[in-house]
């Protein structure tokens, strides 16, 4: 088992994805006292005292404690923010702004309150809106204010490159740029299976439809889950960027970060390389870009910019 910090990990959101968040943290010791806060009363305590009870099996030592009371999460030096409605059929994450933007409203407020050193990552949808209201909330330095999107994103174009080369999951390097959503930008140049271009593995029609999958690959489980949106690699992805924060391992994960004049963008959230460590984004990175992948990225700015001008119509900041 992995050592973990002396920090405090709270959940926000026990559904699907937050619990499964409180579970592989627990797994990983990431933190003694890991909280799951939910307002449904007795769902966060139940999930909290079953997980618990898995303790002495897979002999973890974080104890998780379930609440739906603000004030358990003081003190928190990370949050994972998972609260709020999934996508049903036929959705797109954009038609979750006002429900999940009030959401975000009202977790800030005890963020603030009890946290304020924190750092906070950002899970619910519409991902980039989200995260930049929960940053207008909260303001908080951008650094301390992330929102996950593209750990997920590039995890999923990591699968179906293994799919098609063959090869073992964990050595592919894949990565994504942009937005959650429709307008995300695939990086077929960037991908690599150990070191070797996947270009040079498989034809570029191939590379490039897996981006495609990739890109509607959340709406892809919406539709076989029928309810629901897909939670494991979410999950997943969440718990790996509060690793990196929670242990200062200082891992470059595509992430939802504010840019300030990066990637010719300014004061707008979006998915870019970056390094995660104890003090949240250590740093952006920004890559040297084809004209043609720029023109896709300032699509993609433009849709996640369109969906903050709604939130705006709507009175959410
Ligand atoms: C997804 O892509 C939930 O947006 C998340 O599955």
């Amino acid at each position: 088992m992995n050592q973990h910090t002396n920090a405090k990990l709270t959940v926000v959101g026990a559904g699907y994805v937050g619990s499964t968040c409180a579970h592989l943290a627990a797994l990983k010791d990431l933190a003694p006292e890991i909280c799951l806060i939910d307002i449904a009363e007795g769902r966060p305590q139940g999930i909290a005292l079953d997980m618990n009870q898995s303790a002495a099996v897979e002999g973890f030592s974080s104890r998780i404690v379930g609440t739906n009371d603000p004030r358990d999460t003081y003190d928190s030096d990370v949050f994972i923010v998972t609260a709020g409605l999934p996508r049903k059929p036929g959705m797109s994450r954009s038609d979750l702004l006002e429900v999940n933007g009030k959401v975000m409203q009202s977790v800030a407020e005890y963020i603030r309150a009890g946290s304020p050193e924190a750092v906070v990552i950002v899970v619910t949808n519409p991902l980039d809106s989200m995260v930049t209201l929960m940053r207008h909330c909260l303001a908080f330095p951008s650094r301390r204010v992330i929102g996950m999107a593209g750990v997920l994103d590039a995890a999923r174009y990591s699968w179906f490159i293994s799919e098609a080369t063959g090869a073992a999951v964990q050595d592919v390097d894949a990565m994504v740029l942009g937005a959650h959503g429709d307008s995300m930008v695939p990086m077929p140049d960037r991908c690599t299976v150990n070191g070797i271009g996947v270009l040079d593995l498989v034809d570029r029609d191939a590379v490039e439809a897996m981006g495609e999958r990739t890109k509607t690959g959340g709406g892809e489980i919406v539709k076989l889950l029928k309810t629901g949106s897909a939670w494991y690699a979410p999950a997943s992805a969440s718990v790996a960027m509060a690793a990196s924060v929670l242990r200062d391992e200082r891992r470059m994960m595509p992430c939802a970060c504010l840019l300030n004049g990066e990637y010719g963008l300014e004061n707008l959230y979006m998915g870019v390389p970056a390094i995660l460590g104890r003090g949240g984004v250590e740093r952006i990175v920004e890559l040297p870009l084809k004209t043609e992948s720029r023109a896709l990225l300032q699509k993609t700015a433009g849709a996640i910019h369109d969906d903050v001008l709604a939130m705006r119509d709507l009175g959410l900041f």
